[in-house]
């Protein structure tokens, strides 16, 4: 009987865990569930008797790999797979997947969230602003990108995209203006928000150049990942512009510098939470459990990035 352990450090909704153990049970499959575990030697301990993982966020390092003495198969739960190690787990044969598009509207509706509570001064009677009729540059038009441009349409903001990767017809058929270079999406929007994965080309990418270019009113919005962000060149526009302002999702390494400076510019929320929500935790716990019955059942490795 396959084994397959659940290690959430953010726990899935009791709803989603129900469902993905029906999943499982419906196949024969055995289930461990490792939520909200301290610390990754939990982690570490509990694989090893798994044929197969699901995890969200949670670091799948060479040393998790390794103690899988069973392990055939990881799926990342969401999309993002940064944090597993591809190499380890490619050396031991162990498939990984994620499961793209089930938690994009959860973020791209976070993004939106963020923006408004913003502009809002975090609900208080302050006169704030609107979006309607302010520019709003996508930076990468995956999933989630394309919902945040739906979104914002129905908000009446003028939407932009920048996707070396996507055929431009595709954003153009979306109604969005396609831009060529990254350097006239953040020269013309107001605001940003960030969709591109971590990988060796995109890491400190968003830098100083960019940030400054922004017109009045700059608002970067990352719901994507800290580690794109150089925030030593984050730092010297804050030092410079008063009216910059960054809203994350995944707070930077220099927050509390940030915060004890610029308070009223920032806005992190206190843990990640995007895809925190029922609807996400289920689409993508099941997604993720349909994947590995059909991979140990199949061979099916449709999703697989390593
Ligand atoms: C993802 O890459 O899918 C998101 O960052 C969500 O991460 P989480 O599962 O840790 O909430």
């Amino acid at each position: 009987m396959s084994k397959v352990l659940i290690a959430t450090e953010k726990p899935f909704s009791a709803e989603a865990v129900a469902e993905v153990k029906g999943v499982f049970q419906e196949a024969g499959f055995e289930v461990e569930v490792l939520a909200k575990y301290p610390d990754h030697s939990d982690l570490v301990n509990a694989v090893s008797d798994a044929d197969a993982l699901i995890i969200r966020s949670d670091k799948v390092d060479r040393e998790v790999i390794e103690a899988g003495k069973n392990l055939k198969i990881v799926v990342r739960a969401g999309a993002g797979y940064d944090n597993v190690d591809l190499e380890a787990a490619s050396e031991k044969s162990v498939v990984v997947m994620n499961t793209p598009g089930q938690n994009s509207n959860a973020v791209a509706e976070l993004a939106l969230g963020m923006m408004v509570f913003m502009n809002r001064n975090g609900f208080t009677p302050v006169a704030g602003s609107e979006l309607r009729g302010k520019k709003i540059g996508i930076h990468a038009y995956g999933a989630v990108g394309r919902i945040v441009g739906l979104i914002a349409k129905g908000f009446g903001m003028k939407v932009y995209a920048y996707d070396p990767f996507v055929d431009p017809v595709v954003i153009k058929n979306d109604g969005i203006t396609c831009e060529e270079t990254v350097e006239s999406l953040y020269s013309k929007c107001q605001y940003i928000s960030l969709h591109i994965p971590v990988t060796a080309e995109t890491r400190s990418s968003v830098a100083y150049d960019l940030l400054a270019s922004m017109p009045e009113g700059a608002t970067l919005v990352n719901t994507a990942r800290k580690e794109v962000i150089d925030e030593d060149g984050l730092k010297k526009v804050f030092a410079e512009r008063k009216d910059f302002r960054y809203l994350s999702d995944i707070a930077p390494n220099c927050r509390e510098e940030l915060e004890a400076n610029f308070k009223s510019q920032v806005l992190f929320t206190p843990k990640k939470m995007g895809a925190q929500t029922a609807e996400a935790n289920l689409n993508s716990g099941v997604a993720a459990a349909r994947q590995i019955v059909n991979f140990i059942e199949k061979g099916d490795t449709t999703f697989k990035v390593n």
